[in-house]
């Protein structure tokens, strides 16, 4: 049989985290694509904010039938109320396992990294058991990002830092630590990242990309200084490029 038919459906009573990519329905795993086509319950979360779920938009064409939990949750940065919105949800999540169903809650990019599906896991391993809780990496949006430009993130003793754009003190300290520095959340925060990297001679060393693999919405720049003329929302990452570190130097 060939081996691409077979792969693993969801269990009764399981839940699972499962990472979509960066947007783009041909970036989606195999064993992503046959749980979330066996699931009995989506949970599809969405900021305030968002008018519709990436993610969801991303498995469109992949439901039929399932029942869809639209989770709409505020984007505060306040932990308590960020736990109790996701308890509810985790309890739900819970109670339909517990009935004998199957829970997928898909993310963009991977479920473990900078995602909502750190804090459902958490809460869903206080009550189901560990074996009935599975994690499903995806593409993150940095892996997307970088592969629209031919430039290799690492190679050989390069390090690489992922981080929000949020601090730009801390931004600015992790550039004398890594060769690559990955910026999440830079929509708001072009035009101080430029600022930055112009002080530190860094100009023409950062690429921007927002919304990759998302259609006719993906957005990327080589020049920060121009593109922070315009808004460039949420979904928007910044690579710089700030040396190579060779086996030689190590030497
Ligand atoms: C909450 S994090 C989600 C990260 C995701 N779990 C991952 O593995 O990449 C949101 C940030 O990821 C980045 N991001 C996610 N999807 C993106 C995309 N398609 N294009 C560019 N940046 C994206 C943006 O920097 C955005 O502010």
């Amino acid at each position: 049989m060939n081996q691409y038919n077979q792969y693993e459906k969801t269990q009764p009573g399981h839940f699972y985290a499962i990472g979509v990519g960066p947007g783009s329905p041909d970036l989606l795993t195999l064993r992503a694509v046959a749980l979330i086509r066996s699931a009995d319950v989506i949970i599809a979360p969405r900021s305030r904010i968002a008018a519709k779920s990436l993610a969801l938009e991303t498995v469109q064409g992949l439901i039929d039938g399932q029942e869809v939990i639209d989770h709409v949750y505020a984007m505060t940065r306040d932990a308590d109320s960020t736990i109790q919105s996701w308890a509810q949800v985790a309890d739900r999540a819970c109670e339909r396992c517990s009935s004998g169903q199957s829970v997928v809650q898909i993310t963009l990019g991977d479920p473990l990294i900078y995602s909502t599906s750190c804090y459902l896991l958490a809460l869903v391993r206080e009550t189901l058991a560990g074996e009935c809780v599975h994690v499903v990496p995806g593409i993150s949006a940095f892996q997307a990002a970088a592969s629209l430009f031919d430039q290799p993130l690492t190679i050989q003793e390069d390090r690489m830092t992922l981080m929000p754009a949020t601090d730009l003190a801390r931004v600015e300290a992790a550039l004398d630590h890594c060769e690559t520095l990955v910026l999440y959340k830079a929509g708001k925060r072009i035009a101080e990242i430029a600022d930055l990297l112009e002080r530190r001679g860094l100009a023409g060393c950062a690429k921007l990309v927002c919304y990759a693999e998302q259609g006719g919405r993906q957005f990327t720049s080589s020049d920060l200084r121009a593109a922070a003329k315009t808004h460039h929302g949420y979904m928007a990452t910044v690579l710089v490029h700030v040396g190579r570190r060779t086996w030689a130097d190590n030497e």
